[in-house]
């Protein structure tokens, strides 16, 4: 996508991904299931090179802390399912709701903070017509009916937006839904919980009830003793986990960027209390920059302060969550969250510590000193980095076959690269297998026989290779193969032994 000109729409993105493989609708053959989706072929190549870069550069080569002395991170994988308590004393049983809207006539279900409102200025007593925040279909549905009401065309000057959450009971018997033409269907705002349940063991009763976990971070809280006591580590350090989490959200939409079953790729940060800001900002800025250096373009990230009233139930009164935002097709010109980077304070291990009784104090033996740390939390979505990775890549080019080509930075890019014999006869497949064998050694490597070179390219821009090697009738003399490249679909001739060189320099 350019910098700051949207020139998709995200319907061209899904039919892209289903077409080369990179995501599909979870059981499609059945009709599909709302919130749920399979990766491909590509799509699973290119997921998995985000969630190996980021524990690359994350755990196994942390950057260099505030101080420029290394950072230290370790790695968990924990349960999905867990003793039902943690999610009590981790707030999710008691806290982790969304107000919902339903409308009694469609059966549809809203988050009423996703909800906005339309009416004519400094007039709430007629009709108050609700459309989906961020929808740009519904906005323009929800302006027609207006106008339609009061007959007669409205600028933007006319007219009245607010929360369906600012309205009074009155109002709201006036408000007609989004996907209904009757006033009054809305019903008032009520707690709905996402976390999914099922039961463990034979007996299905309350006491055999556990849940998916809706968060991969409590994992890490529960397993903090058992770190400090197995591994050298020091405060401060952080534990990093990726794993599935669940949350059975009310809207499910965007494709896969509010599903309910995700990934996310999390890091723990336990400091000192007085540490805390300096860690907080080291890794705002670590996080940020990360996303950019795998090629989200800087015009396209933005940080963002939440405001008090979207603080979720564990961050830090006053010290607040940074989001990283992306522009994506369905935000712009705005941006939706990518990541979110929380002070936590001492909020989990605290609770945990309260509720199963067991000591979770950590003892600075240097300065003889026993606290529970404070935790900075920097929280990513893996299926919405992906998610941000193809949006960003989608580059629409009327002048070449596919009429589209994915831009991935050659790191991630599900194809690294492709080896073409030009034709099939003449010995050129026998140096294209020959190529192929050692490169796979360590890219993603791809050869193909079949079809015209030029529809062998379109292919390859589909998907994202970033570079296609062709052996022709020359080959075998020159001992040189043409490299072309995806962007500029420029071609230069380099020497069949320098390709692995090529490839180094290029992708890594
Ligand atoms: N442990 C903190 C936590 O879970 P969050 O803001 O609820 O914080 C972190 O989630 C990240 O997980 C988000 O920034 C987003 O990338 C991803 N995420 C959350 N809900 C999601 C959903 N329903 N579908 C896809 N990704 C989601």
């Amino acid at each position: 996508m350019s910098e700051s000109t949207q020139t998709y729409s995200m319907h061209e993105l899904v039919s892209l991904c289903k077409r080369r493989g990179f995501i599909y609708p979870a059981s499609e053959i059945y009709g599909g299931i709302n919130g749920f989706w399979d990766y491909g072929p590509l799509g699973t190549a290119l997921k998995n090179n985000l969630r190996d870069l980021w524990w690359r550069d994350m755990v196994q080569r942390p950057p260099l802390g505030p101080d420029g002395n290394e950072v230290s991170i370790v790695g968990l994988d924990s349960a999905i399912i867990q003793n039902a308590k943690v999610w009590e004393a981790s707030g999710h049983v008691g806290g982790f709701n969304d107000p919902m809207v339903d409308c009694r006539e469609t059966k549809a279900r809203y988050r009423a903070d996703h909800l906005m409102c339309l009416g004519l200025k400094g007039d709430r007593s007629g009709q108050i017509y609700a459309y989906v925040d961020g929808d740009e279909d519904s906005l323009a549905a929800a302006q027609k009916k207006l106008e339609k009401y009061v007959k007669k065309a409205l600028s933007p000057d006319d007219v009245d937006t607010c929360q369906l959450t600012a309205l009074s009971a009155e109002e709201l018997a006036v408000t007609v839904g989004p996907d209904t033409k009757n006033a009054g269907t809305l019903t008032e705002p009520r707690q709905f919980n996402l976390m999914f349940d099922t039961t463990t063991g034979a007996i299905r009763n309350e006491d055999s009830k556990v849940y998916l976990r809706p968060e991969t971070a409590q994992g890490i809280f529960l397993n903090f003793n058992n770190v400090v006591d197995t591994m050298r580590v020091k405060v401060p350090f952080g534990i990093a986990q990726i794993g599935k989490a669940f949350r059975n959200e009310v809207t499910p939409r965007n494709f896969i960027f509010r599903s309910r079953e995700f990934e996310q790729m999390e890091i723990e940060w336990f400091c000192h209390e007085d540490d805390a800001e300096k860690w907080f900002e080291f890794w705002c800025d670590v996080r940020s920059s990360w996303w950019q250096s795998i090629g989200l373009t800087g015009a396209n990230i933005m940080m963002r302060k939440h405001d008090d009233d979207e603080l979720a139930h564990y961050a830090k009164e006053g010290c607040g969550t940074f989001d990283i935002e992306y522009r994506f097709p369905f935000t712009h010109p705005g941006f939706g969250e990518l990541e979110g980077v929380a002070h936590r304070g001492n909020y989990d291990l605290s609770r945990h510590q309260e509720f199963s009784k067991k000591k979770l104090a950590y003892f600075d033996q240097a300065k003889n000193e026993r606290y529970l740390p404070h935790v900075i939390e920097p929280s990513a979505g893996l299926s919405r980095g992906t998610l941000a990775l193809l949006c960003e890549a989608y580059t629409p080019d009327p002048d070449r076959a596919s009429k589209v080509y994915m831009a991935f930075h050659p790191k991630i890019a599900p194809i690294q690269a492709a080896v073409f014999p030009l034709v099939g006869k003449d010995g050129m497949p026998e140096i294209a297998h020959q190529l192929w064998s050692e490169l796979r050694e360590r890219w993603d490597v791809v050869t193909d026989v079949k079809q015209s070179i030029g529809k062998r390219y379109a292919r390859m821009d589909e998907a994202g290779c970033p570079f296609c090697f062709t052996i022709d009738g020359d080959t075998a003399s020159d001992q040189a193969v043409t490299v072309r490249h995806r962007d500029t679909q420029a071609q230069e001739r380099i020497a069949l032994d320098q390709v692995a060189t090529f490839m180094s320099e290029k992708v890594g």
